[in-house]
């Protein structure tokens, strides 16, 4: 029996935030060490989202291979036997079983995604690429048969769909075409988490901490100098009530600081609040939190100098070849089910 398998992405089109990391990479990484030799793991860029929303090109590739040393940073084991790095256009099976799945999801399903109605927002024109990201992305899960897919609080809709659409064509075609990944409440309990991560805007704290706003003093880079970093935190917006209490609705920015302590301490939240719950010192404790980001950031930058990237092309080709191989059978067998492929 082939293991089961914990699959994410993140985007290349720009520099890798603190949300990226607390969220997807971190979860991905502890993941990884805490079921070695269970589970196989595959961490992969999904370059053919990164243009989504228009990039630099010519930072693309580049941009790529960067983010793949950051994932190694980031504490995932690339020497593991079943983890699996890989770029998403290096596999032309994702583009391919897109388009079928394109057939099978609903205008309107694709057309009430969040994601899509904010990023469209205000925009002159708007990519089809945009709306049709989840249909992309349900490829990217379902080629492989993932079970756990950690990814941030705003990415849980599109893990809906993915779930949706391939409930929709197992019905439609066969029970074990696709594996259903797990629901969301599931694949929290697995991260240990109680609920999902939204690491907001450490100026706009009711947005999320994001690579695309233009919010350079609301968002850690995980490349901005650790001392900036630290500043961007110590000036964070908070609120007037001057207690402090966690509670995103009332006091989004504080309730984000508490947060990102928690994670980046490896507390739980109950053991962050049994410290600073109605404590009315909010400069020790952006303090508290400077410091570890501060620290963390030292660390994970002295880790990503040290990748050698020689040693990431040879991992890249061995993984690519696997994973297109995997790729190809699944493909194979959803074209035989929708007939374009003799049975
Ligand atoms: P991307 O690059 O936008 O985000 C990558 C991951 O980072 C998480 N994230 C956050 N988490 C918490 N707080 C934040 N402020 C924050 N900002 C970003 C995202 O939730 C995500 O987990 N669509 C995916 C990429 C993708 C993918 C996939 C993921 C494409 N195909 C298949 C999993 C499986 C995305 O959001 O990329």
């Amino acid at each position: 029996m082939s293991k089961p398998i914990i699959l994410t992405g993140i985007r290349s089109n720009g520099e890798l935030t603190l949300g990226n990391y607390l969220g997807a990479m971190l979860p991905l990484a502890r993941l990884q060490a805490r079921h070695a030799g269970e589970y196989q793991v595959n961490m992969f860029v999904p370059d053919l989202h990164s243009f989504t929303t228009p990039i630099d090109h010519e930072d693309l590739y580049a941009n790529t291979i960067r983010n793949l040393k950051m994932f190694i940073a980031s504490g995932l084991n690339t020497t593991q036997k079943d983890t699996f790095i890989y770029r998403q256009s290096f596999i032309p099976a994702h583009a391919e079983l897109t388009w079928i799945l394109d057939c099978f999801v609903y205008f309107g399903e694709l057309s009430r995604m969040t994601q899509f109605k904010e990023k469209s927002e205000n925009q002159e024109t708007v990519s089809v690429g945009l709306f049709n990201y989840p249909v992309l992305m349900a490829a990217d899960i379902l080629l492989y048969g993932a079970k756990y897919v950690p990814v941030g609080e705003d990415q849980r809709q599109h893990l809906e769909l993915v779930r949706d659409l391939a409930i929709r064509m197992n019905h439609q075609f066969s029970e074990n075409l696709f594996i259903v990944p797990e629901a969301w409440d599931e694949q929290l309990k697995f991260a240990g988490l109680n609920k999902g991560v939204r690491i907001r805007s450490l100026k706009n704290p009711d947005k999320k901490m994001s690579k695309s706003i233009s919010d350079p003093a609301g968002t850690i880079l995980l490349s901005d100098d650790p001392d900036e970093a630290a500043k961007k935190v110590m000036s964070a917006t908070t609120d007037s009530i001057g207690q402090i209490n966690y509670d995103f609705t009332t006091q989004p920015g504080i309730s984000n600081i508490l947060q990102i302590i928690s994670l980046l301490s490896e507390r739980s939240l109950d053991e962050v609040l049994a410290k600073w719950q109605g404590s009315t010192s909010y400069g020790d404790l952006k303090q508290e939190a400077a410091g570890l980001v501060r620290d963390f950031l030292i660390d994970f930058q002295n880790k990503v100098s040290q990748i050698e990237e020689s040693l990431i092309d040879e991992k890249l080709l061995r993984d690519e070849a696997a994973m297109r191989q995997v790729a190809e059978a699944k493909l194979l067998e959803v074209q035989q089910m929708v007939g374009l492929r003799r049975k």
